[in-house]
């Protein structure tokens, strides 16, 4: 008798409610258990998870709202299936006002992973989606990125991480899952998600408590310069493929500063960050996920400085931050008024130093080792790099104009005072 799917679960199990940091105020999380069992009653799909989503919809006035869409109490599995070596599995789950999510998971001889997730929400509930413009159920695709899993080891990441797709961002946290369970028991030998493990790198707290103690005991005039890690942040390759053309390459290694009270200074991983986005002939925009509860997003635009002159800039930075626990936004900054590494289209633009980018009052972008081009890109390789200011060697030049402007001051005053000197003398003697 083949694998028939009865299901047996708890759902919606009420956890106490949550205080969320920064802007969101209070929410309520629910975790959501899904115990699928065979024919046989012995369990061959677990799920415990905790999710939320950050949605984006047009309004009446026509502008962009973002809504928190949240687990209700009440969540439903219908049409979740245990799946074997030909069917995928499915992890389905139906809640609130016509919502509803999935995964599909494929397995083959030594692991399984998430094939695609499925996000349909209702913008005709309007306790979440007040005066939305558009009234109905959307659905958003999207491939899980995540790695592939052993089979017959659990899924856990307690640390939240974060898959954007079209206008959503789908947050997930203290995840419990296994697909494809062997005789019935849930292993006990788990899989780590990146966010759980601690990188060997050294970390940044302690680099903090020690910058923190020294200014708050020397008492120096407002530092002018941030505290930084001791190191840099490592550089990353990045790209974007239109069909199987590359179409945007970016090297860079990135560090946010997150000054809300005290600085906080995060460096990327490029080694757990993955990239997304769109290319486009005016505009394209390059969306780094770090894996690890920060989000970054870069959008180029094309300017035409004269009739046949064109030339790209940086105009949009957006940066999110997730608690790494519970989920929840820490800070959400945007500055779609930028007007920054500019360069003729057709070429890259390079800049090796340390260049800072305002996102807001709060929140700043660190970029090094910089090398972009957002269009044009041919054969997979940078064109020709247009240097920033701060690395050309006219730099060298400042300080040496700068003394020869000072000499020409001081023998200026000195001309000036002998002439006023000789004028008073000579005043002095016509008395
Ligand atoms: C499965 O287990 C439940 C209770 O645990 C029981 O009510 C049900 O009859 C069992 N089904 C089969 C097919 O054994
Ligand atoms: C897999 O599951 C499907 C649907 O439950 C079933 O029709 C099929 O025979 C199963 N295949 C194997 C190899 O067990
Ligand atoms: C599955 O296992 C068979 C033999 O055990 C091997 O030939 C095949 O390459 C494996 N497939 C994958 C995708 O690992
Ligand atoms: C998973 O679901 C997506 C969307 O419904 C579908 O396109 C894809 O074929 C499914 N994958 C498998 C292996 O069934
Ligand atoms: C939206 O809800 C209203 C009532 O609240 C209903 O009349 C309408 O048919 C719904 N529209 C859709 C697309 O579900
Ligand atoms: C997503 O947002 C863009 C504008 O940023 C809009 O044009 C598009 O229609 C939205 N897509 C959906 C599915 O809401
Ligand atoms: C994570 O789940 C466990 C039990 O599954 C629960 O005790 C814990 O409170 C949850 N943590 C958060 C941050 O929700
Ligand atoms: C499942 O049971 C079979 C036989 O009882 C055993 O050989 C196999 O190792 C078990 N698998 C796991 C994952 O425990
Ligand atoms: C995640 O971020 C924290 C804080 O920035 C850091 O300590 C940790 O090493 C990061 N984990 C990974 C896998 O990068
Ligand atoms: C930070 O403080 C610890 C002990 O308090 C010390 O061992 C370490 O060298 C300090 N690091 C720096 C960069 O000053
Ligand atoms: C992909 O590239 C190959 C050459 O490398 C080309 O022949 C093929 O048509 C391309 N496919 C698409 C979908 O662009
Ligand atoms: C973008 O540019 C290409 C080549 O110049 C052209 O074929 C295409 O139609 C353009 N697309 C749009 C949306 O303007």
């Amino acid at each position: 008798m083949g694998p028939r799917r009865s299901a047996a679960s708890s759902c919606g199990r009420l956890l106490l409610p949550l205080l969320l940091l920064g802007f969101s105020g209070f929410f309520q999380s629910y975790a959501v258990e899904v115990d699928i069992k065979d024919a046989s009653n012995a369990t061959c799909l677990y799920a415990d998870w905790m999710m939320r989503f950050l949605i984006k919809y047009e309004s009446n006035s026509g502008d962009y709202k973002t809504t928190t869409l949240n687990l209700s109490s009440s969540v439903t599995h219908n049409g979740s299936v245990c799946g074997n070596d030909t069917q995928a599995a499915l992890v389905a789950v139906q809640f609130g006002e016509g919502h509803s999510w999935s995964i599909n998971i494929t397995k083959n001889n030594e692991t399984y992973q998430g094939d695609f997730i499925t996000l349909t929400y209702n913008t005709n509930d309007t306790a979440v989606f007040p005066d939305a413009k558009r009234k109905g159920p959307i659905t958003v695709l999207v491939r899980d990125p995540s790695r592939p899993i052993q089979l017959n080891t659990v899924f856990v990441c307690h640390n939240s991480f974060v898959i954007e797709a079209e206008n959503t961002t789908q947050i997930f946290w203290n995840v419990t899952m296994q697909a494809f369970v062997q005789n019935g028991t849930v292993s006990k030998k788990e899989s780590r998600c990146p966010a759980d493990t601690p990188t060997s790198e050294p970390t940044v707290p302690p680099t903090i408590a020690n910058v923190t103690t020294a200014s708050t005991t020397t008492l120096s005039p407002a530092p002018t310069t941030a505290p930084k890690p001791v190191e840099n942040p490592v550089t990353g390759n990045y790209s974007l493929k239109s069909g199987n053309k590359t179409c945007f390459l970016a090297t860079v290694g990135l560090q946010l500063n997150v000054s809300q009270e005290k600085p906080l200074l995060i460096n990327i991983n490029p080694k757990t960050t993955v990239a997304d986005g769109a290319c486009g002939n005016t505009t394209a925009t390059l969306k780094l996920n770090d894996g690890n509860s920060t989000l970054i997003g870069f959008t180029f635009a094309v300017k035409n400085t004269s009739a046949s002159v064109q030339k790209f800039y940086l105009r949009e930075v957006n940066v999110t931050l997730l608690n790494r626990l519970n989920g929840s936004v820490i800070s959400s900054a945007d500055n779609s008024n930028l007007s920054k590494w500019d360069a003729f289209l057709g070429s890259s633009y390079m800049c090796r130093k340390e260049q800072t980018l305002q996102i807001n009052e709060n929140v700043q972008v660190h970029t090094f080792n910089l090398w972009i081009q957002p269009f044009l890109v041919e054969a997979n390789k940078f064109a020709t790099a247009e240097e920033c200011i701060a690395d050309s060697d006219l730099n060298f030049l400042i300080p040496i104009a700068v003394g020869v402007a000072l000499g020409f001051l001081i023998i200026l005053v000195f001309i000036s005072y002998i002439i006023g000197r000789r004028k008073s003398r000579t005043g002095y003697q016509s008395v």
